[in-house]
């Protein structure tokens, strides 16, 4: 039997965080409406891969663990929905079920890293005949994903936690934490982890144009776990650094390629520049299963373009002119050689990264 319960229950214990963005109740998912915090707290229900694939779109739920583990949990309903079928049918409607989500969106190489976990369940059980059983089998095995991905973000958080300054202030871009994980987070973890060993920590949070990730969602979080944050405008972090507010910079990833280039939410790679310039270590927090063997360099990540009102229109009104041409390339790439380290649950890895991220 599995405890839809436990990730809730590992976050109190062990990470002694109280926001999830996810959550399993009588066959069906629940998401926290991401789009319209902090404002309202808004749990939506989803009973079909196709409503799944559509709120990852919609950016009900971002950031790139978050988006696998859904995707995971979309798989079970696919199973849910097709399970009266003959195996042959159940297996081909739901094949097609994880096609249609692995279009949701692009660049976090989590969904495909974890729908092609749940598809290895059918290759792993090659001998079961019986639709019921695989559905338990893929409940299990996305329950495991979310649940590893809170272990490893726990372990991120230890790792990292000791690489932050003892007193002073970490910046961070974007929203990388419990809210874009199974919970806890991956920068955020590293600092709740820093936090809780008695470090005296001032998070500046970018707020992250256009969609204000770090304005809506990170300093949310970070509040409500009282953790001490301080929200800025993007294009002040080279300000913040010279006047030596900042001692590191933390970010999480989308997908790190096999040379250790780092896809992340756009703005990242400006920030990686000025930490550089001012000497700060520029730290980058992701599970292995945002590490993508198969993308050689950054220059093969796939970059996601919104829609350009995520631009001109703020809050629902519009404040360019009508017509203008937009351009919103919502992630970019930071080459490795700016990247002091990258902090996995298995470790610290440093440049050279090409040898150890195939360890
Ligand atoms: O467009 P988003 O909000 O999905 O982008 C999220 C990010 O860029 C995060 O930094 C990244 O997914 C890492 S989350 C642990």
């Amino acid at each position: 039997m599995i405890d839809h319960t436990r990730p809730e229950i590992m976050l109190r214990e062990r990470g002694n965080s109280a926001v999830i963005p996810m959550r399993w109740k009588h066959n069906a998912l629940y998401l926290l409406d991401q789009r319209i915090l902090p404002h309202d707290e808004v749990w939506l229900e989803y009973r079909s891969p196709a409503e799944v694939a559509t709120a990852i779109t919609d950016m009900v739920v971002r950031g790139a663990p978050a988006i696998g583990i859904t995707a995971a949990l979309g798989m079970v309903l696919s199973a849910f929905s097709h399970r009266d079928l003959p195996m042959r049918h159940f297996q081909k409607k739901w094949r097609e079920d994880a096609t249609e989500i692995l279009r949701a969106r692009p660049t976090a190489v989590n969904l495909l890293w974890a729908v092609n976990r749940m598809k290895a369940v059918f290759s792993e059980n090659p001998g079961c005949t019986d639709t019921g059983e695989l559905v338990s089998l893929l409940e299990k095995r996305a329950f495991s994903i979310w649940t590893s991905d809170i272990e490893a973000n726990l372990l991120i958080g230890k790792h990292g936690g000791k690489m932050m300054p003892d007193r002073g202030g970490v910046l961070t871009h974007c929203n990388a934490g419990a809210l874009a994980t199974g919970g806890y987070g991956t920068a955020l973890g590293v600092i709740r982890s820093a936090v809780f060993n008695g470090k005296r920590i001032k998070v500046y949070a970018d707020e992250t144009r256009p969609w204000f990730q770090g304005a809506r969602l990170t300093a949310w979080e970070l509040l409500k776990d009282g953790i001490n944050v301080t929200l800025a405008v993007d294009s002040a972090s080279g300000f913040l650094m010279s006047r030596g507010l900042v001692q590191a910079a933390i970010v999480g990833s989308d997908r790190i390629a096999a040379n250790g280039d780092v896809a992340n939410k756009i703005g990242t790679y400006n920030l990686a520049l000025a930490a550089r310039a001012h000497d700060i270590p520029f730290y980058v927090a992701a599970p292995i299963s945002t590490i993508d063997p198969d993308t050689a360099s950054g220059k093969e990540i796939p970059v996601e373009e919104r829609q350009g009102e995520e631009i001109t229109c703020v809050a629902g009104t519009s404040i360019a002119p009508a017509g203008v041409e937009v351009t919103n390339p919502v992630f970019d790439v930071t080459p490795y050689d700016l990247v002091t380290a990258i902090i996995t649950e298995k470790g610290i890895v440093s440049p050279p990264f090409t040898s150890e991220i195939h360890k």
